[in-house]
């Protein structure tokens, strides 16, 4: 894909991948459309973009509210005519410890880093399949195979969209020529993982880098590191009982938060 011309919506923008997104379609001449809940940043990083060769437009969304995400859709799709590019990019990351099991962690989880997409692609659908062509690339993660202890909320989100990516991948291909796109980053130093120690972690700017590369370049699933891509399929290999007896602290890594039983 030649970004050039194209108009894009990028989801979770102000975040630390999502904003290097933006910066770096900012020398390719498109049109973008940030959105995320941040609108102060929204406006400085859309000031920051703006130029003669590349609009930049921005729209407050909430991804758990479905009309939100209606309304920003039809906004974007209104002032550029067509949406070729969909980034879906905005997520939480809340650690669940065994210990004060609260159901409420998960369902937040889920409202935001599932449904806030299934939303999306709700609004997107009609306006894309009326067009010659679209790509929609969500960012999942490296990890979406196999439940880490004290991750599982994020986890459990991760894994279900990357299973209904997957789902769709084919059938939107075939019938309506809509690319799908499973973005898998590993560990990348954003404020996101700010608090915890991440191993062979990479910046932000390498990141959008490597998944804008991956999109131009028409890849179905974007993962990286290597090293951690590597690890990853390498642990998913392990038969259970080998994979359950990896330690519990090493699973959670540095930096998880220490609870009291409840
Ligand atoms: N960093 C990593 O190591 C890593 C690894 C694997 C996958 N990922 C995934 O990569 C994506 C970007 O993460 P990041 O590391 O850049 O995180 P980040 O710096 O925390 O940014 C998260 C972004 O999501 C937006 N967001 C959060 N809740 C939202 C909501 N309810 N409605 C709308 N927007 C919302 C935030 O904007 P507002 O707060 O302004 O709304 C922000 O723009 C996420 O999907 C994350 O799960 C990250």
């Amino acid at each position: 894909m030649d970004f050039k011309g194209k108009a894009i919506l990028l989801s979770g923008a102000t975040g630390g991948i999502g904003e290097e997104i933006a910066k770096q379609l900012s020398k390719e001449e498109c049109n973008i459309a940030l959105l995320a809940r941040g609108e102060e940043k929204l406006k400085k990083i859309s000031e920051e973009i703006n130029s003669d060769k590349t609009k930049c437009i921005y729209k407050k969304c909430d991804v758990k509210n479905k009309e939100n995400v209606k309304e920003a859709v039809k906004f974007v799709y209104n002032e550029f005519g067509k949406i070729d590019l969909a980034i879906l990019n905005a997520g939480i990351l809340i650690a669940n410890p065994i210990e004060t099991m609260d159901s409420s962690i998960i369902i937040k989880t889920m409202e935001i880093n599932f449904f806030g997409n299934v939303y999306f692609f709700e609004s997107l659908f009609p306006y894309m399949k009326s067009q010659e062509s679209a790509t929609i690339a969500v960012t999942s993660t490296l990890p979406d195979k196999r439940g880490i202890a004290g991750w599982g909320a994020y986890g459990a989100s991760k894994a279900a969209l990357s299973l209904l990516i997957e789902s769709f991948r084919a059938e939107a291909k075939q019938k309506y020529n809509i690319n799908f796109i499973t973005i898998k980053p590993g560990s990348v130093k954003t404020p996101m993982i700010a608090d915890y120690q991440r191993p062979g972690a990479i910046s932000p700017e390498r990141a959008a880098n490597i998944i804008l590369n991956g999109i131009k370049r028409g890849k179905k699933i974007i993962e990286f590191p290597f090293s951690q891509v590597i690890m990853t399929k390498i642990g998913d290999l392990f038969p259970v009982s080998a994979y359950d007896a990896v330690p519990v602290n090493m699973q959670k890594g540095g930096g998880y938060p220490e609870v009291e039983e409840k």
